[in-house]
């Protein structure tokens, strides 16, 4: 006999026991792990949950017959065409909230670990070659009283400045309504700059080659949004002619590739975007794009709808 639940795609398996208990009930649920399953599964789906690393493209849309919903299981949903999902009318839901204390956590470990010099250090110690204690050993730079600019004043940016301030940081804010004055005056004194804004065409290389020129020489950059926010390019460039001190990097441009010539610089750390990787993060995460999707598909609103 025919199901008569919802059919909702899974383009991962996230939490399997969250699946169980709060998705199986009420949905008939199919794992696809490549693209052209998804073409051929989307066709006759009621719902898709994806991560942000799935290219949710209008050619993929067009496939779709009776898709309600798109669950991301993000805060960040730059991988949608929101503009083919109006026009399929098909509702978006993401999990903002639960992932922004990990996020401005991890952008806290980043800024340790640059000023600190953790990638030189572990490096070190890993290699066999620490001879002993020595004054003069990888001495980094100290925190408190340091001017730290956040670009954006969402959730992250704002938990982030708290952390910060904890820190001893004196925080200030750049957002999409600062005005080109302010941002070049704001990031001549830019000691810290970290980045918490979404992806989209008016954040795209925010940071420019010549706002880098603008940085102070002791200035750690911190990216945990998306790696386009920032000319990586320009960056590199900078990174190696030590015009600033260090970068802290969780997401790339052309993710998962990371160039050569960042991989190869040691005033730089990287991480394999894990912003929101801690496991109270990733199974509230899972819960939440499942509650959104299901409340879509019952006919209610969800909170976390995004267009
Ligand atoms: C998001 O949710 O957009 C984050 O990048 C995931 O870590």
């Amino acid at each position: 006999m025919k199901s008569t639940k919802p059919k909702v795609i899974l383009t991962y398996p996230l939490n399997p026991d969250v699946i169980e208990k709060k998705l199986k009930p009420y949905a008939s649920v199919i794992l696809c792990r490549s693209r052209s399953q998804l073409k051929k599964e989307i066709m006759t789906a009621d719902a898709l949950i994806c991560l942000l690393s799935d290219p949710i493209d209008s050619e993929l849309l067009s496939k779709s017959k009776n898709l309600k919903v798109i669950g991301n299981y993000a805060v960040g949903y730059d991988n949608i065409d929101l503009k083919a999902c109006k026009k399929k009318q098909i509702k978006v839901v993401n999990t903002p909230k639960v992932l922004t204390r990990s996020t401005a956590e991890l952008t806290c470990s980043l800024l340790f670990a640059c000023a600190r010099r953790f990638y030189e250090a572990e490096k070190l110690c890993r290699s066999g070659k620490f001879k002993g204690w020595d004054p003069n050993l990888l001495q980094g730079l100290e925190l408190k009283g340091r001017n730290a600019v956040i670009v954006g004043k969402g959730r992250i940016g704002q938990e982030t400045g708290k952390l910060f301030r904890a820190l001893g940081l004196k925080v200030h804010y750049l957002t999409r309504h600062s005005k080109s004055a302010e941002i070049n005056r704001t990031l001549k004194k830019a000691q810290v700059l970290t980045f918490h804004v979404p992806y989209k065409e008016s954040t795209h290389h925010w940071l420019t080659r010549t706002r880098i020129e603008l940085l102070p020489k002791d200035c750690i950059v911190l990216n945990t949004s998306r790696g386009s926010v920032i000319d990586e390019k320009a960056l590199i460039q900078s990174l190696k002619k030590n015009k600033i001190y260090a970068a802290g990097l969780d997401v790339f441009e052309k993710e998962p590739f990371i160039p050569a010539e960042l991989r190869r610089l040691k005033n730089v750390v990287l991480l394999p975007h894990i912003g929101s990787s801690t496991i109270e993060s990733r199974r509230q995460m899972a819960e939440l794009v499942i509650t959104g999707v299901l409340a879509i598909l019952g006919g209610h609103s969800a909170w976390n709808q995004v267009n």
